[in-house]
């Protein structure tokens, strides 16, 4: 076991906890961050997509001890109150089916706006194509990135 320090959605969280254990679980099962979901562990599906000073990264396959000080974003502190432009697209569009892998796609595409305020329909789906939906809601979430973008 070892102490952690770790910028959380803004706030400073210390944990005491092996350094090889993955963030999605130090955020789920130690800080109650449960937005972010597991999915298949391996880094293949998205699902677990956090931001490492706004880079998407892989909660699942990200040890605690690799973190050092970068900031930590979930998609419970993308905005206040579910207000960031891409979670209203993602309402007004009902873009999600099951909604398991939307976090995740939301914070991917999140750090695409950041680079690219109008992405096209190519850099959407090269960025996102990570990011897998078992019901194929793809074209809604195209349609939701692009609503977003407006
Ligand atoms: Fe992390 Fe699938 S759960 S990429």
């Amino acid at each position: 076991m070892s102490q952690f320090t770790l910028s959380v959605n803004g706030e400073t969280r210390s944990i005491d906890i092996a350094g090889d254990t993955p963030l999605l679980w130090v955020l789920r099962d130690h800080l109650q961050l449960v937005g972010s979901k597991f999915g298949c562990g391996i880094g293949q599906c998205g699902a677990c997509t956090v931001h490492l000073d706004g880079e998407p990264t892989r909660a699942c396959i990200t040890p605690v001890s690799d973190i050092g000080q970068r900031k930590i974003t979930t998609i419970e502190g993308l905005s206040a109150n579910g207000e960031h432009p891409l979670q209203i697209a993602w309402r007004e569009l009902d873009v999600p089916q099951c909604g398991y892998c939307q976090a995740g796609q939301i914070m991917t595409a999140a750090a695409l706006l950041k680079k690219s305020p109008r992405p096209s329909d190519q850099e959407i789906d090269a960025e996102l194509e990570g990011n897998l939906c078992r019901c194929g809601t793809y074209l809604r979430i195209r349609a939701g990135i692009h609503r977003a973008a407006e």
